[in-house]
């Protein structure tokens, strides 16, 4: 016991020494730094360092000759220096029906996490047979992705079936906005929190979506059937909301909605996306409004990507005016091959 004791000490003092050894080499760093000012007159030392966490930690250290010394750290977010890992990855992809009916040839896309995304195309060009991919609903029309590979947070989930994909919290708001018509809006709203665990966890599910769409609310114990397409397409998106979605696939929400319902629809799409943190990978033919809303889009036709870049950039893109926001001749409903002969990106290739 008493020997032990001893080494005990022993061991303390050599730590208390390797410190101070640590204190005086750290000393003669500062030392050296003070020459060298002294000789160059301004010294400017500045060190990246790049954890594997992806957060770079900037260091700056400026000194001048009246010995004052300014040292700003700056730790940036990994968006603004590298590419942050999407929520969604789509690396390409090819989807058949019925085992030959090809409607998706080589489609890679991602979204970022917390992000929203928009596709854009005609009619047919697979924009929902992308967002059936990703939710597993293919499996339901005999659809299947045949090569390439979809992952969600870094999960493969282009073999899992539409439940075990609806649990990891990936939600599709299929086109056409299918409420249940016999079932009151609120229990529309209570089919979509089979996901959720408890009697309190539906409640505050139920109030999250009367938060953000107060017409629901009052509308609460009206038949789904018999209110106006714009409260229809609030019930499914808050049914999607039940589950306590990751990720919301919106398949046209704004399909034959007055403009005033598509504003406000619209206005609590951005609002769920910046408060509740929720990714959308959002299907639009109207990209005006899809621009409006998705920082980042990519162009459809035919089953492949014809095109991807930010808002900004398809906005002032000639030919999306042309084709797509309605800014010439959108009525003859030309090819988009047509307004320009785009080399495809191969990424099936890749
Ligand atoms: N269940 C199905 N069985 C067979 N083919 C299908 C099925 N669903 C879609 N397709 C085909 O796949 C292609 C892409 O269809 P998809 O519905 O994905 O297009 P879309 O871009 O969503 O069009 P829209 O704007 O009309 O909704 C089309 O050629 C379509 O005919
Ligand atoms: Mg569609």
């Amino acid at each position: 016991m008493g020997r032990g004791m001893d080494w005990l000490v022993i061991l303390i003092l050599l730590l208390i020494l390797l410190s101070l050894l640590l204190l005086l080499l750290l000393l003669l760093l500062i030392l050296l730094l003070i020459l060298c000012r002294t000789n160059m007159g301004k010294i400017r030392i500045e060190s990246k360092i790049k954890i594997k966490s992806k957060i770079k930690i900037k260091i700056k250290s400026k000194s001048k000759i009246k010995s004052e010394m300014k040292i700003e750290i700056k730790i940036m977010g990994d968006a603004a220096l590298s590419k942050q890992e999407p929520i969604l990855k789509i690396s390409n992809i090819e989807v058949r029906y019925h085992e030959v009916i090809l409607a998706l040839k080589g489609v890679s896309m991602e979204v970022p996490d917390g992000g929203i995304v928009a596709i854009l195309g005609a009619n047919g060009a697979g924009k929902s047979t992308t967002l059936k991919a990703v939710s597993g609903l293919l499996k339901h029309e005999d659809g299947e992705v045949t090569d390439g590979s979809i992952e969600f947070m870094g999960e493969r989930i282009d073999r899992m079936v539409a439940e075990k994909i609806a649990k990891m919290g990936i939600i599709q708001v299929i086109e056409g906005r299918r409420v249940f018509e016999h079932l009151t809006v609120e229990q529309n709203l209570k089919v979509g929190a089979h996901l959720r665990k408890n009697r309190k966890s539906v409640r505050e599910g139920m109030e999250m979506v009367y938060h953000y769409f107060p017409r629901l609310r009052e509308k609460r114990n009206e038949t789904a059937g018999l209110i106006s397409g714009g409260e229809q397409q609030m019930t499914v998106v808050g049914r999607a909301l039940m589950a306590d979605p990751k990720l919301i696939l919106l398949d046209e929400p704004s399909m034959g909605l007055a403009p005033l319902l598509i504003h406000e629809i619209f206005n609590i799409i951005t609002r769920l996306n910046k408060e509740k943190k929720i990714s959308i990978l959002l299907v639009e033919q109207n990209a005006k409004l899809a621009l409006n809303v998705a920082p980042y889009a990519y162009v459809m036709e035919n089953g492949r990507i014809v095109m991807d870049d930010t808002a900004d950039k398809l906005r002032n893109n000639p030919d999306i005016k042309d084709f797509y926001l309605g800014l010439s001749d959108v009525g003859g409903r030309k090819s988009f091959r047509d307004v320009k002969h785009y080399k495809r990106r191969k990424r099936w290739l890749t």
